[in-house]
């Protein structure tokens, strides 16, 4: 419950405004702006949101300046290391930490979820061999909403959990579908004698030539991968699905609507971005001349995986993910990857240069998991499709909520209007 106790005074055309300042668990204070327009007779103006909270949550919570990210206030580097992916969906979805019942009961819900529907088959063939995985995901789960009438009434509790466990079930199953499908292999079904990332790293990579065995240091590094992407407040794609959701749009089409937003390079679309940057300069002695070139307000080019809205200290999941470079790499015996090396000596040379310094540009999430996925076999064009389908638990527990709360409305923003005034149509002989 909101608590009213402070007010922001503010003086605007001549009126004096009193408006609530509610006070979070952490974090700053906001300003409720709510009977703003009503009172006050104007708009707030805020491209992007950097300032602007959209609602209130209990999931997940950043400290941009202290690099602390908490799902349900657990910290992200306590879940990486001693929980698993299965068990975060359980913290995201429920709000705590599952008893043994309660999790295997869970993970039997889910493994008993992750085949599609045979005709979904059908989606997957429609699309060009070269198509993008991420584009046969955005199509895929939009087509899901035509299959799965019984989980759409959006009022229904019991309906909303439904289709949140077939989401979360089916998405390895189609992103792994959509890579077999871009190099023309069988689909390979997924089975309930394995763990979620063994059974996504099997449907990738096994082939009916021959039985396939889960290495267990890249299924737990897949794992892990998982928990560090699983949630992160109102990023661009978790927004997203809110609005799409806040309709009451079919909860299948507001994921596939995620989907298509994380897939820019700005978002999610980074972590394919960043290793094809990192490719492109190839050898250590080339840093210097992409430094520079990021730093030309001339030159649109931009260090992929560096920079974040809200992290102005490093994203404490980069910072996961490198030691779990280093250890994937070192197990495979690659640790002398020249990628890994570039990344690494990238990020020295940035962290000195007052450029990134003064701008508080950090390494994020996509900086190291591209060099990860690769050591595991995967082609750049799979990497967000992993990132989707291990933000998907974050997407479906921020629209539970969303649905769940009282006092949410459809979103809908105003804007700052800077066109023509009202003018008279002119006949074309007249022009
Ligand atoms: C994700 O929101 C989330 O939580 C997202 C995410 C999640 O888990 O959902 O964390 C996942 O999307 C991580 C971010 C992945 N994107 C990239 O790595 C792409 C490269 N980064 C940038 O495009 C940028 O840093 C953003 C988009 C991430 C953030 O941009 P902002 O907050 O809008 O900041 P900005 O563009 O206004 O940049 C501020 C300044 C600018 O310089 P000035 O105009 O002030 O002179 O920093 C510069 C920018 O030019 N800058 C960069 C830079 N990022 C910002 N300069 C060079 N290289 C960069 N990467």
């Amino acid at each position: 419950m909101l608590d009213n106790k402070k007010t922001a005074t503010l003086n605007v055309h001549g009126r004096t405004l009193e408006l609530p300042v509610h006070s979070p668990t952490l974090g700053p204070d906001v300003i409720d702006i709510r009977k703003l327009y009503a009172e006050g007779d104007v708009f707030t103006y805020d491209p992007g949101f950097t300032s602007t909270a959209s609602c209130e949550s209990t999931i997940t919570y950043i400290d941009g300046d202290e690099g602390v990210l908490l799902y349900r206030g657990y910290s992200i580097d306590d879940l990486a290391e001693k929980s698993h992916f299965l068990e975060v969906c359980y913290i995201l979805l429920y709000g705590d930490l599952p008893t043994a019942e309660q999790l295997e009961d869970f993970e039997t819900r889910v493994t008993h979820h992750t085949m599609l529907h045979e005709q979904m088959q059908y989606f997957f063939r429609g699309f060009r061999r070269d198509a993008h995985p991420m584009a046969t995901m955005v199509g895929v789960v939009g087509a899901m909403s035509a299959f799965y009438h019984d989980s759409t009434d959006i009022g229904d509790p019991w309906q909303r959990e439904v289709a949140a466990i077939r989401m979360i079930a089916k998405m390895p199953t189609i992103a792994a579908w959509a890579y077999k499908y871009s190099v023309g292999q069988p689909f390979v079904y997924p089975r309930n004698d394995l763990d979620y990332a063994s059974n996504f790293l099997r449907m990738c990579f096994a082939v009916p030539a021959e039985d396939y065995e889960v290495n267990p240091i890249l299924a737990r590094a897949m794992d892990r991968i998982m928990t560090l992407h699983a949630d992160h407040e109102q990023n661009a794609s978790t927004s997203t699905v809110r609005l799409a959701g806040s309709s009451g749009a079919n909860p299948f089409a507001c994921i596939a609507a995620g989907i298509a937003c994380l897939w820019g390079p700005a978002h999610g679309g980074a972590n394919q971005a960043c290793l094809e940057m990192l490719q492109e300069i190839g050898t250590v002695d080339r840093i210097p001349e992409f430094i520079r070139r990021a730093k030309d307000k001339d030159d649109p080019f931009r260090l992929m995986g560096f920079g974040h809205r809200v992290y102005k200290n490093f994203d404490p999941r980069a910072k996961v993910m490198k030691q779990s470079a280093d250890e994937v790499l070192g197990l495979l015996g690659v640790e002398n990857n020249e990628t890994l090396q570039v990344a690494k000596e990238l990020e020295r040379i940035a962290l000195e240069d007052d450029y990134f310094v003064s701008k508080k540009l950090y390494p994020n999430v996509d900086f190291y998991s591209g060099i990860i996925l690769e050591a595991m076999g995967f082609p750049t064009s799979m990497f967000t499709p992993i990132f989707a389908l291990s933000r998907t638990v974050g997407w479906i527990s921020q629209w539970k909520e969303m649905i769940a709360d009282p006092s949410q409305k459809i979103g809908r923003p105003r804007q700052l209007y800077v066109g023509p005034p009202h003018r008279p149509y002119i006949e074309v002989e007249d022009r």
